[in-house]
């Protein structure tokens, strides 16, 4: 493994609230998931994502936080967090944690201080104006949820900025005891033994917000001065930021031009997202060639990390109008499973209509693209969602164990849980659960286990540099191939439903015993790679060579 274990990680997603239930009260907490870190290891999950953990009304799920050094009395406490730290660092997993400063919850101490006087201590740690902005109606981010992005406060006798919901106003980044405390948050959880975190909403919490001026200045230094101080307190603390910006604005978030990557490490790639949902959509590599092509070159140590799903709406804000409307008609027909006027509230599994090749096509693909996988909690059996839920919380629920009532999730009667458990259709609990497939050598986890596994032997996919093998291929495939100082991986990704035949033999003169390391089929040898046979929705993931580095 590279110096960077970030570059060859697994990343796995969860909320605790929703995994597991240790105590019979309904929602999830941290002992419920120390319980269930041999089933994350068994996986082959490296490092664990958490959702905001923090004590919050959880009007946003979370992200609305009301105490950045504690963590949800529902949860858990402070103690049991440190014990899940020490418990999944016995197990080599890491934990990283959102980091939610972009703004605060309106019922943190430090609003509920600010907005009570102009004196107050805390007053300049928010965002105000005096008079009505004219950018009030501009810059939403829940448009159809939110209307405004400036709302007056009757007790402040003051307009406060939010660029989320009103309940979320935003901290003020250019007072430097904003600045600092943020740093002191960041060490706090350091000190704890996290292992870095996702940053939420980067790219606004860097604005340098002016009343009236949709478009603030941005003041990047702030990543620098994060970063320096992340990577002096715990050398290997890792920064993975959300930050779903123009490509060409990408760059700037990783370093300041200099070659050296001294901002975010990891970004989420939402372009990559969006073209992989509609290159699936279409049947059609096209899109994701165009997204290898069109990719930035990143700095040294700078990485990206990919995802099919998480807990937003699948944001399609960056396709034009024509390919959106490609996307909704075959993944998201209905209105309803639609959001924001730009994305899906959908899980893989129902939106690839539970077609069992379609889904492990779409991982596999996914997995052996560049960068660091990132899954969600449940995707892993093919989990679906529950529409009937408001807005996000369709795909928000409650993780499904086994056949027992809740799904195993909870022992708390159903009424009292966070969340419904999916309880009928054909991702019902009784159909998806974890139980049911662990013990299956053909089930959807396992094929997940073993495909976690392959990419293992793969550290080329994560540490190596990924190209288009831009040869004629038949309609729907895409073959790529990554290469690092431990050999090179060749992959056949077949997005249409014809079987075909693949002519890579201008690769074989680069082959040391090629061979299938993971594939949809037994295809036999691979020979001289020019009549590679691939089923439609088939995919081929060959090892080319190995090379001096093991
Ligand atoms: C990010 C989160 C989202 C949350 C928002 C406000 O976009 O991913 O879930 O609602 O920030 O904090």
């Amino acid at each position: 493994m590279g110096d960077r274990w970030y570059s060859e990680a697994v990343v796995y997603c969860l909320d605790i609230d929703t995994y597991a239930d240790s105590d019979g009260d309904g929602v999830g907490d941290i002992r419920g998931l120390i319980g269930r870190l041999d089933y994350l290891a068994r996986l082959g999950v490296t490092c664990l994502w958490l959702h905001p953990i923090h004590p919050s009304p959880n009007r946003d799920d979370g992200y609305d936080v009301t105490d950045f050094y504690n963590v949800d009395p529902r949860f858990g406490t402070l103690g049991d967090f440190a014990e899940l730290l020490h418990q999944a660092q016995n197990r080599g997993i890491r934990v990283i944690i959102d980091l939610v400063v972009n703004h605060t919850s309106d019922q943190h101490p430090w609003f509920v201080s600010a907005r009570s006087s102009p004196d107050s201590p805390y007053r300049d740690w928010y965002v105000w104006a005096d008079h009505e902005p004219a950018d009030r109606h501009q810059g939403m981010v829940f448009p159809g949820e939110q209307n405004e992005t400036w709302t007056y406060d009757r007790t402040a006798k003051a307009w406060f900025y939010h660029r989320f919901y009103k309940y979320q106003p935003d901290l003020n980044f250019a007072n430097p005891q904003v600045r600092a405390e943020v740093k002191k948050i960041v060490s706090f959880w350091l000190q704890l033994g996290v292992s870095g975190f996702r940053m939420d909403a980067v790219p606004f919490i860097i604005e340098l917000t002016e009343p009236g001026n949709p478009d603030s200045p941005k003041d990047f230094e702030f990543l620098t001065e994060l970063r320096q101080h992340v990577q002096w307190r715990r050398g290997d603390a890792v920064l993975l930021a959300e930050a779903n910006v123009e490509p060409d604005e990408l760059p700037t978030f990783f370093g300041d031009g200099s070659g050296s990557g001294n901002r975010i490490h990891m970004l989420f790639d939402f372009m990559l997202n969006g073209r992989l949902m509609l290159a699936l959509a279409r049947r059609d590599p096209e899109p994701v060639i165009e997204a290898l092509r069109d990719t930035p070159t990143l700095p040294t140590g700078g990485q990206w990390a990919t995802f099919l799903r998480n807990h937003d709406e699948i944001d399609l804000s960056r396709l034009t109008a024509t390919q959106r409307d490609q996307v909704y008609a075959e993944f998201g027909p209905e209105e309803h499973m639609r959001i924001y006027d730009r994305g899906i509230r959908r899980r893989l599994a129902p939106m690839l209509g539970n077609d069992r090749r379609r889904v492990e096509l779409a991982y596999a693909l996914q997995f052996s693209l560049r960068g660091t996988p990132v899954l969600r909690y449940g995707e892993e059996i093919g989990m679906g969602e529950d529409l009937s839920l408001p807005g996000r919380e369709a795909i928000r629920t409650p993780m499904q164990w086994s056949f027992k009532p809740n799904a195993g999730f909870s022992t708390a009667d159903p009424e009292k849980l966070v969340r419904p458990v999916i309880d009928s259709g054909d991702y019902s609990y009784e159909k998806v659960n974890v139980t049911a497939q662990r013990g299956d050598p053909r089930s959807l986890l396992s094929w997940f286990e073993r495909m976690i596994r392959t990419l293992r032997e793969a550290p080329e996919i994560g540490s190596g540099s990924t190209t288009h093998i831009d040869v004629p291929m038949p309609a729907g495939v895409l073959a790529h191939r990554a290469d690092g100082p431990t050999g090179t991986m060749v992959f056949l990704h077949n997005l249409g439903t014809d079987d075909v035949e693949v002519d890579l033999g201008m690769l074989a003169a680069e082959a040391d015993l090629p061979m299938d390391v993971l594939a949809d089929r037994r295809y036999g040898e691979v020979g001289k790679l020019d009549s590679l046979k691939l089923a439609g929705h088939g995919y081929r993931w060959i090892r080319l060579c190995r090379g001096d580095t093991f």
